[in-house]
């Protein structure tokens, strides 16, 4: 393992300004996406719908950094036969690759899950480096609920994040770590921010027993915030300010960089949450996005799926990153939001 350049990857992955485009969702999840704007999810609709968004250069030059990808995206070409990672690459941004296969249901922990994929994932990170693919996303899922989340579904989830992890560096891929606590719910911000505490802290051992080196890896984690259905409903100001102490008391400086999942927050909230924290600033880490839903259920609706809605999803998109990136740094406004 080289880890300097590991950590070079990191860092662009991280860079001022930029963050993640997360369009590695499984065949699964893209079907009801695709379902609710009424488009069919066939290779070729997942593949022109994903070409659109890699073709659009302004966004992926100046607010994207990288590009999590599917494995059936990685293999696949766009319509003039360039192969979609070559889009990426060709716009400056990074291409990455989701390496878990999903989750199951854990044993003994009803309502519980654990993350799965670590049997054959060493013999499967070369194939992905030899095709260009510099970092991974490993996802695991704690939900909070009555009497969970148990001390056994996050110890396993941390476990398996560390072992994905080490086995990403050895074969010299950037492992962003993705200890996901949903939204889920009716719990306040102040449950959130006690099940995630436990989560990080686990994960942050688990990885140190594992010998997984910080400065090459990337945190996803979700932001302390409100279950989606709890009555009391925090404010931008909130979820920044109990996001940023959570972390601080949770992340070593060491970590190169925390991009956040959006989780189901709307589009705006993801991007005001993102800037309230950078305008705290004074942070030891940048904090950046890495959305998959708050970055493109804007292009999906605007495309649904026909040729000559390919700029206005472009437009879209675009905006969207645009927004986040003025998020990354803190610059972000809400008459920019509306002046598009
Ligand atoms: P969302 O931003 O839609 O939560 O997706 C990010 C992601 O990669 C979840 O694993």
């Amino acid at each position: 393992m080289n880890l300097a350049d590991l950590n070079k990857i990191a860092r662009a992955m991280v860079a001022p300004g930029k963050g993640l485009l997360a369009a590695d969702e499984s065949s699964g999840t893209i079907k009801k996406r695709f379902d609710a704007i009424g488009v069919e999810s066939t290779e070729t609709t997942r593949r022109d719908y994903r070409e659109m968004l890699f073709r659009s250069r302004e966004a992926m030059s100046n607010a994207i950094s990288g590009v999590i990808l599917y494995d059936e995206t990685i293999w696949q070409d766009a319509k003039d036969g360039t192969p979609l990672i070559r889009l990426i690459e060709e716009a400056g941004a990074i291409p990455g690759i989701k390496v878990d296969e999903g989750t199951q249901a854990l044993p003994n922990c009803p309502g519980e899950l654990i993350t799965v994929g670590l049997d054959r994932l060493a013999e499967r990170l070369p194939k992905y480096y030899e095709r260009g693919a510099r970092f991974a996303k490993w996802r695991a899922v704690i939900d909070i609920g009555s009497g969970i989340p148990s001390m056994a579904a996050i110890s396993v989830n941390a476990h398996a994040l560390a072992r994905y992890a080490a086995l990403c560096q050895q074969a010299q891929i950037v492992p962003i770590v993705e200890p996901e606590v949903l939204m889920d719910g009716d719990h306040d911000i102040d449950r959130c921010v006690e099940v995630t505490t436990r989560v990080l802290n686990k994960t942050f051992q688990e990885l140190r027993i594992q010998r997984v080196a910080l400065e090459g890896m990337i945190l996803k984690p979700n932001m302390a915030i409100s279950g989606k259905t709890s009555k009391t409903q925090a404010s931008v100001g909130d979820v920044a300010e109990k996001t940023v102490r959570m972390l601080k008391n949770c992340v070593p400086a060491s970590v190169p960089g925390i991009a956040f999942l959006s989780g189901g927050q709307s589009d705006e909230e993801a991007t005001a949450h993102l800037d309230a924290m950078n305008k705290i600033g004074g942070l030891p880490w940048p904090l950046t996005f890495s959305y998959g839903r708050a970055l493109q259920a804007a292009p999906q609706k605007a495309w649904a799926g026909k040729a000559e809605n390919v700029a206005a999803g472009q437009h879209a998109f675009t905006h969207r990153a645009r927004m986040n990136s003025l998020a990354a740094s803190g610059t972000w406004t809400a008459e920019q939001e509306k002046a598009a």
